[in-house]
């Protein structure tokens, strides 16, 4: 898809048909998140994908929305802190940043191939980190649902560009 037409094609889905996501396509996802830029090239991401097929009711207790388990898959994009690329002036860390824009990779990719996802922050920490098994220097960052769209887009509600942008200075 042209990229102004995919990045106005991606919305959050929030109703999944069962239909499987075709392995090919899900390599297509995963390659598009490889090739995310990060910070200092550090790299620090790692991604969890599970198959919520007989694991709904473990899988829903990271986030308790019925449509999160209703997707064939979850991915989970997650950071490790001591990995990523740390600015000098006041220590902060990009993992955050890092993880992001993996994540917007594997959305708009998947949105390229027709498929469904939805940005999900709002997930209970603790139980993703049990279900996940995560070892304790690897932070969930978000999660997202992965396969084919059962609803339809509403309007993209979003501030005019005149409320967003200020030229030269504050
Ligand atoms: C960082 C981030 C976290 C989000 N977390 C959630 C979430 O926990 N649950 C949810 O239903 N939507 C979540 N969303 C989706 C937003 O509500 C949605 O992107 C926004 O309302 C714009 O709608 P659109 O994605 O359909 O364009 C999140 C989006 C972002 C970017």
């Amino acid at each position: 898809m042209e990229y102004s037409k995919l990045i106005a094609a991606r919305y959050s889905v929030r109703a999944y048909r069962p239909d499987p996501v075709e392995d090919e396509k899900l390599q297509l996802i995963l390659e598009a998140a490889r090739l995310a830029p990060t910070a200092a090239n550090r790299q620090p991401i790692q991604l969890v994908v599970m198959r919520t097929a007989g694991r709904e009711a473990e899988i829903g207790r990271i986030y308790g929305r019925p449509w999160f388990v209703q997707a064939p898959l979850v991915i989970a994009i997650c950071a490790i802190s001591s990995q990523a690329w740390v600015r000098e002036s006041d220590r902060f860390n990009a993992r955050i940043i890092d993880a992001a824009i993996v994540a917007d990779h594997l959305i708009l990719a998947a949105a390229n191939l027709g498929l469904g996802t939805c940005w999900i922050a709002a997930f209970d920490v603790q139980a993703a980190r049990s279900v996940l098994c995560l070892p304790d220097e690897v932070e969930p960052v978000i999660f997202t649902p992965l396969g084919y769209p059962a609803d339809s887009p509403g309007p993209k509600i979003r501030k005019p560009l005149a409320e967003l942008v200020r030229y030269e200075h504050w």
